[in-house]
């Protein structure tokens, strides 16, 4: 049991929710900071959780949220913008108003969550482009050990990928047209991402380092749509659209309300979400299959 307190913003997500409970398991005690604690209670079921509300991230309150903690983790992130708020804003000025925050509070520990192939210069999307900016600000920083982490595509229970896709394969009957089939992705398993997460941060010889995240194997995107499509009993065909169409797909569906494609989603799916060397290996974890984990969720 460490008992010691680790602050989380975009704890209330998909990863936040295993993460917290992978470090209460872990002894540590989390505080979660919910733009609407309401609507996340059941984290209050993982041991030594606390839910605060946020009325908003700046740098005072984050400040007094941060007094007593050994470290901070963000999870924020968004893969659109809209609803008031641009990735700038989220990926970039968010993590200088945390880090702020945190030197002033004296936590000596920064855990960040980028995405594999973030690059502030070269990312093909805006997405990329800031969350790389993000995870350079941070590494930056002096005074503060700070660890990220660079996953591919997140799948287990509650993901919003393999869940996103097997709810549009069963709103499509017959044949799904689908935009870049080619792209490729190792999909990583949140447990693991947890593990990293959790390991590293028991550890500061750790910080100053940057994991990019894989899982075992690598598929292409219509790979996995059909996999999705088996999975829950469709007989879809995945037809994988052309370049053309699927810029037009993106440009369409962007001005539909949710956002279920966009230019800048396009432009991230240009950039192969592979790992040259997986940091999981190098942090001793051994990467799950999503063959021996999806069916548990989906379906
Ligand atoms: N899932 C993946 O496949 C994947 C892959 C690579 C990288 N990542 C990165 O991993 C992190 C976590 O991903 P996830 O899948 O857990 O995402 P998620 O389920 O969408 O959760 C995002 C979290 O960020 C919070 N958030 C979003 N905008 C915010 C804002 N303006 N102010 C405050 N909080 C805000 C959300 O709060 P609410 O609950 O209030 O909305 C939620 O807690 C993100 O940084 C993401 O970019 C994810």
């Amino acid at each position: 049991m460490t008992n010691q307190r680790v602050c989380i913003l975009g704890g209330t997500g998909f990863v936040g929710h295993h993460l917290a409970s992978r470090l209460a398991a872990s002894g540590y005690r989390c505080r979660i900071l919910a733009r609407h604690p309401e609507r996340n209670r059941d984290l209050l079921l993982v041991p030594g959780t606390e839910l605060r509300q946020s009325p908003n991230l700046e740098k005072d309150f984050l400040e007094d949220q941060f007094k007593g903690c050994t470290a901070v983790v963000n999870l924020v992130g968004i893969l659109n913008e809209g609803g008031g708020q641009t990735f700038h804003e989220v990926h970039v000025d968010l993590v200088e108003r945390i880090l702020d925050a945190a030197g002033a509070a004296a936590v000596p520990r920064y855990l960040h969550m980028s995405a594999l192939h973030a690059d502030a210069r070269d990312g093909k999307s805006l997405y990329l482009r800031t969350k790389g900016a993000g995870e350079d600000l941070a590494h930056a920083r002096r005074g503060i050990e700070v660890t990220s982490f660079r996953p591919s595509v997140i799948f287990g229970p509650g993901d919003g990928f393999f869940n996103r896709f097997a709810t549009l394969l069963r709103a499509t009957p017959g044949a799904f047209p689908l935009a870049c089939p080619d792209a490729r992705f190792a999909p990583v398993f949140v447990g693991n991402v947890a593990d990293a997460m959790t390991r590293t941060l028991a550890d500061s010889s750790f910080s100053g380092r940057g994991y990019d995240l894989c899982g075992p194997r690598v598929y292409s995107l219509k790979e996995l749509v059909e996999y999705t499509a088996r999975r829950i009993g469709r007989r879809t065909t995945v037809i994988g659209l052309p370049d053309f169409a699927a810029r037009l797909q993106a440009r369409v569906f962007q001005h539909v309300p949710g956002k279920p494609f966009t230019m800048d989603n396009y432009l991230s799916l240009q950039t192969d979400s592979v790992c040259e060397h997986n940091g999981l290996a190098e942090l001793g974890i051994r990467p799950e299959t999503l063959e021996s984990l999806v069916p548990s969720y989906l379906g």
